[in-house]
């Protein structure tokens, strides 16, 4: 077993790590503050080659492995979780959606843009009364023969407002239930469709969360994804790999917080001594690594299965719940070590403890994670 990283790998880590501390350190509290789209970072992030990391360069992608993806997510996320969601977004539902199932023309017309970063994709599959429950859609595109006609509203949608296209999950034969569900590539500029109201959010709140409706949304039959009925296999898929980014997003945020304790840590004096000296506060930061290090391990054994082409679904749903578990608590502890300094913007752990809970909701909560992973152990 090696577990040494590539120079290739090395050099992302590393492009990744410097990018967030040049780029998106400065103006990170404010941007959670004000709830700042960070669409000027998201563009130079893209321009780096970060928004279509694993796609093949002749889609405009960077065709680099999913394991560069969860170094260089653990970094961007160790600074700003509103900038990673989004990266994660766009990387792992839209672009690798659209590069697995989606068709040749698909590709060319959509995946291009998308993977250089000249676009930003969402992934509309959460409604107001389908949330974990994501067979129970209520959103319809009725066939009309050459185009399906959309009606229905969308909630907790990540690019809400920044997204160019949407690849909209919807039912077109209620009575074939989750068989009779399409995945439909939707432009947001299209008539009748309307982004609602930002979501005023406890955490990641650069980033754009709205609700979107769509009433007769008319959908050229050529933008559905795959199969007549294949959407909800296609949405499960999807969302398979995604967790891989999440889980890697809520390690960046765990192990942000763990930096910045561990320095505050060797800064702080109490009682005559660097608070590191107290065993209370050691024990503590050792914990912490030993958490972030499980976690990090299982997120990198995820991707590498993915990059060998392996089953990773059940290492996928592993690694998003230990490390969005993990997170929770890392983050908490951070703050318990900065003490009063901690409940203040500046030291930004309360930021990232607000972050990370979310990390234990969106792409399947832990107990959506933990329904995959029993399924999955209870066949062995
Ligand atoms: N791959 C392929 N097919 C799959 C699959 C997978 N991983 N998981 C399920 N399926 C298929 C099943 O085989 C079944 O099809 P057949 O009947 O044809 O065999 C069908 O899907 C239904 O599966 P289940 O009976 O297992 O469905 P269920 O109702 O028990 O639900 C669930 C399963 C795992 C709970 C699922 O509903 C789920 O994942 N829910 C959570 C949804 C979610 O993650 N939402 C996040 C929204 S996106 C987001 O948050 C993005 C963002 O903005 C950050």
């Amino acid at each position: 077993m090696n577990f040494q990283l590539s120079e290739e790998q090395l050099a992302v880590q590393a492009a990744a790590r410097d990018f967030a501390k040049n780029e998106l350190l400065p103006g990170v509290i404010e941007r959670d503050e004000h709830q700042k789209f960070p669409a000027e970072q998201i563009k130079k992030l893209g321009e780096l080659g970060f928004m279509g990391m694993m796609v093949d360069p002749k889609y405009g992608g960077s065709g680099m492995d999913a394991v560069s993806y969860v170094l260089a997510m653990e970094e961007i996320s160790k600074i700003d979780a509103s900038v990673s969601v989004c990266m994660s977004v766009n990387n792992s539902l839209v672009c690798w959606g659209l590069e697995t199932y989606g068709n040749e023309e698909q590709k060319q017309k959509y995946l291009t843009e998308l993977a250089s970063g000249q676009a930003i994709g969402a992934f509309l599959l959460s409604e107001p009364e389908a949330g974990s429950d994501a067979t129970s859609q209520r959103t319809t595109a009725e066939d009309m023969g050459d185009y399906y006609l959309l009606n229905g509203t969308k909630n907790w949608i990540t690019n809400g407002s920044s997204a160019s296209y949407y690849l909209v999950i919807a039912q077109t034969y209620p009575e074939k239930g989750h068989r009779g569900i399409n995945a439909l590539i939707v432009h947001k500029d299209w008539p009748g469709v309307t982004v609602g109201a930002k979501e005023n959010k406890m955490g990641i709140r650069g980033s754009d969360t709205h609700s979107i409706m769509f009433q007769d949304v008319k959908v050229p039959k050529a933008n559905r994804i795959g199969e007549d009925g294949f959407g909800f296999k296609f949405a499960m898929k999807t969302l398979a790999g995604g967790r891989i980014g999440i889980a890697s997003q809520a390690l960046g945020i765990a192990s942000g917080a763990y930096e910045l304790a561990l320095k505050y840590s060797k800064e702080r004096k109490a009682f005559g001594t660097e608070i590191m000296n107290h065993q209370a506060v050691a024990f503590k930061l050792a914990d912490m690594a030993t958490a972030i290090e499980g976690a990090r391990l299982l997120c990198l054994k995820a991707a590498w299965l993915k990059d060998q082409h392996e089953d990773f679904e059940r290492a996928a749903a592993m690694a998003k719940l230990y490390a969005s578990e993990i997170a929770q608590w890392v983050t908490n502890e951070a703050v318990q070590v900065h003490g009063g300094y901690g409940y203040v913007k500046e030291f930004h752990v309360e930021r990232l403890m607000r972050d990370a809970k979310i990390t234990q909701i969106y792409e399947g909560t832990s107990e959506v994670q933990k329904i995959v992973i029993s399924r999955s152990v209870l066949r062995d």
